[in-house]
């Protein structure tokens, strides 16, 4: 049975991960986050994930690249994975798989992307790139996805589609194939109809926004669904979003979130939520990420507050188990005082989910379904 994963948010992004005025004791720069790196890998994360975002907007001020980021903090830490954001539309695949085999080969095989299909369209018109309708992102990014996975793990790869083309490219070095993967994961964020689809057919990782059980337990029947229709059943991976707020007691805990949604930034949260609102909603169904989330929920930006890990380490390592028990095989976490609270979190809320997993019952948990990818043939082109 495999434990749970846990991954963070890399803070590449200036103004932490909620767009309030309450002290966050945090840093976008680089120092600030090697250190964090180290402490997070000896804190028992397995992953960090730096975002992507090219320009100023709602808060965020300033960003750092996320490729160049990632392989900054891979060649800080020994066994940390770093997830790179990257947008199809802004990428040529081939040009990131490069990029990709490099970092993995640099970092020993510990690079992995997250296939981010967009929702920030003044970033695409400022650098003069088309802004496409909701369900044309998505048949950009699986082609992109197959585009890499291809180039990655076949010579002489060939493509002729709607938004790239490859010819008789083979990449020397490939990335490394190692026994957890054959090149590196290709994780995705995304959770409308089209997402949810797409991760099915091509993603090894589907992220969800912040969600409840409910929210969760919808999500992974759908993405089970789609792999099972794709003949990938137990190949697609559940990651989860939450904003965490552990305390000693429950009270300082929900009183850290009052203040947090209290001090919003609330022009800043305004202005986000009309423009996400405005990306998904060409997904006709309405299904997509933020569609219906409050102004508290887009506070921050992920809709973290809604997996409620906000309490006492006990209830939080009570609720993480939980929702593992729904499919949920990784945590992306945030935090408000980063250096602080990922020490707490490895040394007082890990210990207990680990207690608390090894008393699950084996046919309780549905994580054995995973089967590691051997042979990939299938998946690309
Ligand atoms: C875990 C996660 C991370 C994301 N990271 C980024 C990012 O770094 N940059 C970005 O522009 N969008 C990011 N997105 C947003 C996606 O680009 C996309 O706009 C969003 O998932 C909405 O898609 P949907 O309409 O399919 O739900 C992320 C989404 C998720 C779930």
């Amino acid at each position: 049975m495999s434990s749970l994963r846990f991954a963070y948010w890399v803070p590449n992004v200036s103004g932490g991960l909620v767009t309030s005025r309450i002290e966050q004791r945090t840093d976008w720069g680089y120092d600030y986050n090697r250190e964090l790196a180290v402490l997070a890998e000896n804190s028992g994360f397995d992953y960090a994930l730096s975002q992507v975002r090219y320009m100023a907007s709602y808060g965020a001020e300033y960003q750092h690249e996320s490729t160049s980021f990632s392989l900054a903090l891979l060649l800080a830490t020994e066994r940390l994975k770093v997830i790179a954001a990257v947008h199809p539309g802004l990428w040529h695949p081939g040009v990131l798989a490069k990029l990709g085999a490099t970092a993995d080969h640099l970092s020993k095989g510990r690079f992995a992307v997250n296939v981010v299909s967009g929702w920030f369209k003044d970033e695409f018109t400022a650098l003069g790139e088309p802004w496409l309708e909701h369900d044309e992102r998505y048949r950009r990014s699986e082609e992109f996805i197959r585009a890499l996975r291809s180039v990655w793990t076949e010579d002489h790869a060939e493509l002729a589609g709607d938004f790239y083309r490859i010819r008789d490219f083979t990449l020397k070095p490939k990335p490394l194939n190692t026994p957890e993967r054959p090149h590196p994961e290709i994780f995705q964020g995304g959770n409308s109809t089209a997402a949810r689809a797409m991760a099915g057919r091509v993603s090894d990782w589907y992220f969800s926004n912040g969600k409840d059980f409910d929210g969760v337990t919808e999500q992974v029947r759908d993405v089970r669904a789609a792999a099972e229709a794709a003949g990938r059943a137990g190949r697609v991976r559940f990651g989860l979003n939450g904003f965490l707020i552990a305390r000693d007691t429950e009270a300082e805990a929900r009183e850290v979130l009052r203040e947090i949604v209290a001090k919003a930034d609330t022009e800043a949260v305004e202005g986000f939520g009309s423009a996400v609102k405005q990306a998904g909603r060409s997904a006709a169904d309405g299904k997509g990420m933020w569609q219906d989330s409050s102004f508290e929920d887009l506070v921050q930006y992920n809709d973290g507050f809604r997996t409620g890990l906000i309490g006492t380490p006990e209830q939080i390592a009570e609720r993480i188990v939980a929702y593992k028990r729904l499919g949920v095989d990784l945590f992306l976490l945030g935090f408000l005082h980063y250096l602080e609270e990922v020490e707490y979190f490895g040394k007082r809320v890990l210990p207990l989910v680990r207690e608390l997993e090894a008393q699950l019952p084996e046919e309780d948990v549905e994580l054995g379904r995973y089967v590691p990818v051997g042979d990939v043939s299938s998946l690309a082109g």
